[in-house]
Formats: structure tokens, C-alpha cells, sequence
């Protein structure tokens, strides 16, 4: 054998091995395709409504209707939401309709979409209202001690840009969302935060200091793409 077929030889028991030894690799593109599918078009059962009516094909989401930006959350938090919403402990009307029709799978598949892709800011309804937002901005870094309420950085990490797998970003998350979600928490309208760890919080802000975490943290840009988690979270 020639030198030149020796080369060749090893060149391809190297690809195949790399290869074979990354099945999960593809597993995980078809998973997202099926998931672009789904958000793109619904998955094709009566009264299923594409995921881009409402949150873009790219999880930007639309401040004016109330749809939350999804883009680039970690997979198992939205996984979460999706059964959160369906099984009751998240009160989402209009969402309940749209993902009743899912399969696990499926649920799997667009959170893994969702996960991966990335979107700009979308405008709020209105701008970040300056005279809150230094109130917002030093809850978000110092908490309120006397109110036994942790910084929010502690958990959501600096700025607010999330610590994967369990805890969201809210940077640069739409204002009237961030709100709402606090006072689902706050009235229990939410409740699938592990051990109640938002609930407490929520209920111990005033109306005043829950419109000033929502002014604060909307008013930042969301977490660039190249610092957000690893989409296969
Ligand atoms: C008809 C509009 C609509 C459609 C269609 C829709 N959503 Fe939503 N979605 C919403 C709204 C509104 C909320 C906020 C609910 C709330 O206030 O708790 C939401 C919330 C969510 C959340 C929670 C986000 C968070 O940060 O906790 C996720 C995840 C989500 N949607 C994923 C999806 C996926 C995936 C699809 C497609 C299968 C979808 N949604 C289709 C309107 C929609
Ligand atoms: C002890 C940890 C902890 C602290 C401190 C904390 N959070 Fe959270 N927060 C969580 C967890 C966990 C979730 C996700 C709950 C779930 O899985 O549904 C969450 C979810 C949220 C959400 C909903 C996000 C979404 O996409 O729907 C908002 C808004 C939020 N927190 C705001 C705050 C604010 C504002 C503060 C500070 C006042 C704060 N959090 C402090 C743990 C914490």
C-alpha cells in the first residue's frame, strides 16, 4: 500500500470514529428542526397555534400582547414552563390552549429551538420609567434586608443574566411581563418556583418596589448571545 493510501486510510477510521462517537449530536439537530417546525407551524393537530404568533420565530416575544421573550432561556426552564402551564401551577390562559395540544416530545423539541435561537430587545410599551429605576437597580444588587428580600442578583445572576439550568434571565425581559410574573407570584396566581423561593419574595415587595424591579431589569439589554447558556441545558 502507498504511503498516500496509508494517509487516507487513517484519515477515514478518524471521521468515522469521531462520527460514530457523537450520535447525540445529530439527535439534537432534529430535535431542533422538529422544534423550528412547531413554533413555525403549530405540529399539525386542530387548534394548534404556531409559537411565532406570539413569541416570533425567534422568542423576542411582542411587549404589546403580553408574550414574554423566550429566546435563549435554558431548555429545562421552558420545558418547566410548558408543564407548569399545562398542569396548572402557572395561570396562563392563553397559553394553556396553545400547548395542551403537545407531546412531551414535541414540548422537548421547540424548547430546544427556543433555547438555541436568539432576538434583539423588542420595544416596550413604554420606556423605563427613570425615577424607579435606581430604586429597581439597588433591590436588584443589595435586596432589602429589613424585608428579609435577597438580591435578585444572587440567584438570577449578575445583572440578572441567569444561572443555568434552574434559575431565568430577566434582563432586558419585556417591563409588563416582569410585573405580571411578580404578582402571579406575589398572589399565587404562580406556583411552580422550587421550595416557593419567588413567592416569598414577591409578597414581601411593595406594588412600588415590584413596578421598580420590572423598570430596572427592562431597561437593560438581554444577555449578549455569546454569554447565554449552553442551549443544550
Ligand atoms: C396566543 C399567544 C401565544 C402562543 C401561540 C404561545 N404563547 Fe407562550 N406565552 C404567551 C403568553 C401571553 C405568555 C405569558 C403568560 C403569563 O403571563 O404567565 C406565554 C408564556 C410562555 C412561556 C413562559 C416564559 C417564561 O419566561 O417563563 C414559555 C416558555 C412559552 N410561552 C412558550 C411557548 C411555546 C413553546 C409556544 C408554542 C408551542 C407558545 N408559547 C405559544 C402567549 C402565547
Ligand atoms: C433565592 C433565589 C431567587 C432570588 C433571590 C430571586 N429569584 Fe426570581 N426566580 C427564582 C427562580 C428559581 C425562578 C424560576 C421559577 C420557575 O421555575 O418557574 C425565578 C423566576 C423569576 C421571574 C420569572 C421569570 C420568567 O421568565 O417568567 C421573575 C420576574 C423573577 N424571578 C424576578 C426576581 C426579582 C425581581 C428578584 C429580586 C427582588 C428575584 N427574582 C430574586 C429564584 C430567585
Amino acid at each position: 500500500m502507498s504511503r498516500s493510501s496509508h494517509s487516507s486510510c487513517f484519515i477515514f477510521l478518524f471521521l468515522s470514529l469521531f462520527l460514530f462517537s457523537f450520535p447525540s449530536n445529530s439527535f439534537a439537530g432534529e430535535i431542533e428542526i422538529e422544534g423550528k417546525q412547531i413554533a413555525h407551524g403549530g405540529n399539525g393537530s386542530p387548534g394548534s397555534i404556531a409559537c411565532m404568533e406570539c413569541h416570533r420565530l425567534h422568542g423576542g416575544g411582542m411587549p404589546l400582547i403580553g408574550s414574554p421573550r423566550i429566546a435563549g432561556q435554558p431548555r429545562s426552564y421552558i420545558e418547566h414552563e410548558i408543564l407548569g402551564v399545562r398542569e396548572g401551577t402557572r395561570y396562563a390562559p392563553i397559553m394553556a390552549g396553545v400547548v395542551s395540544h403537545l407531546s412531551r416530545k414535541e414540548i422537548r423539541a421547540v424548547a430546544s429551538w427556543y433555547a438555541h435561537v436568539r432576538a434583539p430587545k423588542m420595544p416596550d410599551v413604554s420606556p423605563p420609567d427613570p425615577t424607579l429605576v435606581p430604586l429597581g437597580k439597588r433591590i436588584a444588587q443589595k435586596g432589602l434586608w429589613k424585608k428579609n428580600v435577597p438580591a435578585c442578583v444572587l440567584c438570577h445572576g449578575p445583572d440578572g443574566r441567569g444561572i443555568p439550568p434552574h434559575f431565568p434571565y430577566i434582563k432586558g425581559q419585556n417591563k409588563s411581563y416582569l410585573l405580571r410574573q411578580l404578582v402571579a407570584f406575589a398572589f399565587l396566581k404562580r406556583s411552580d418556583d422550587p421550595q416557593g423561593l419567588m413567592r416569598g419574595i414577591a409578597r414581601r415587595l411593595s406594588p412600588k418596589e415590584r413596578q421598580a424591579v420590572a423598570e430596572y431589569f427592562s431597561s437593560l439589554a438581554p444577555p449578549p448571545a455569546d454569554g447565554l447558556p449552553d442551549p443544550k441545558q
